[in-house]
């Protein structure tokens, strides 16, 4: 029989204290359904609103590349300081302890290697699997004015399609072919249409003209690509310029895990991302625990 004894009448009511009802702190996600929104709160710091994802994903095109030979050696270590692992199911299942408790985006596409048109991709993941995985999101190439332009933008809908039915958001990355042009144009361009065509964030590479008005015309939060290895003041300058204007963060992999010294580094660009700490003193701090051998 249930003990009934020791139940009290009811009294905190809170009568005069209206139910708080908290709008959802990243852009474009408001409306979005509950499960959604947790996934999303698991890639962006609810605090500062922004993301320190480190991109370790490169081995699904280009096989080991320089820095990710062993992840379980190079990059576990940097786990603990970002916020979210852009990565392929392959190493998640294979490297990463199941007891790793942070976000996870998953690489939902490839098929062709760095030795075929890139743009040929297809998605490689089924929605069952992602589940399975419990993964914060998928992302998924999107090669505007590319050869597989069309079958790029296809992949991305039916996986925001998959993901909305079962609370997965979407990330698309905006791809740079060779013949592309890296300007705010182009990534306007290409950030809107992604964003238009349901992804629930946008990653895309950082331009020194007129950054803000990608930022601006995408209705969702728009992520930095690193791209290739930079001097670290550089990469911090750009982390740092790119958040001021407009980024909610960064998905950087190269400029974290080829630095002299990764573990320092990513302490840093957690510094500019959530901090908004300036690249001097970031790069400050980088030497610092360089030195200190952290
Ligand atoms: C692009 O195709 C991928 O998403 C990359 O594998 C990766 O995310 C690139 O990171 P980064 O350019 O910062 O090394």
């Amino acid at each position: 029989m249930a003990d009934t004894d020791s139940l009290k009448e009811s009294k905190s009511y809170c009568l005069d204290v209206p139910q708080r009802n908290e709008a959802f702190f990243l852009k474009g996600a408001g409306s979005l359904d509950w499960g959604m929104q947790n996934r999303l709160s698991r890639v962006f710091r609810p605090e500062s609103g922004r993301t320190v994802m480190l991109a370790i994903d490169h081995g699904y095109f280009q096989g080991p590349t320089s820095g990710l030979e062993r992840i379980d050696v190079n990059i576990l270590p940097l786990a603990p300081y970002a916020d979210a692992l852009m990565l392929t199911r392959g190493i998640l299942r294979s490297v990463i302890p199941s007891s790793y408790g942070k976000g996870v985006v998953m690489r939902a596409s490839g098929g062709p290697s760095i030795l075929k048109e890139l743009s040929n991709e297809q998605l490689a993941v089924d929605m069952e699997d992602a589940l399975r995985l419990n993964v914060s999101a998928m992302a998924v190439q999107v090669f505007v004015g590319g050869e597989f332009e069309s079958q790029s933008i296809n992949n991305l809908t039916r996986l925001v399609d998959m993901g909305n039915r079962y609370g997965v958001p979407t990330l698309g990355v905006t791809a740079v072919g060779k013949d592309m042009a890296r300007d705010a144009r182009y990534f306007r361009l290409a950030c809107r249409i992604a964003a238009e065509l349901g992804a629930h964030i946008v990653k895309t590479y950082y331009v020194e003209e007129d950054f803000e008005t990608v930022t601006a015309s995408c209705p969702v939060p728009v992520v930095m690509a690193g791209g290739k290895k930079l001097p670290e003041l550089d990469a911090l300058t750009m982390a740092y310029k790119a958040v001021s204007e407009g980024a909610a963060g960064v998905d950087m992999g190269r400029n974290i895990f080829q630095s002299d010294a990764p573990v320092a580094m990513i302490q840093a660009v957690n510094g500019v991302v959530h901090k908004l700490m300036k690249p001097e003193e970031a790069y400050d701090l980088y030497l610092t625990l360089k030195n200190e051998g952290r």
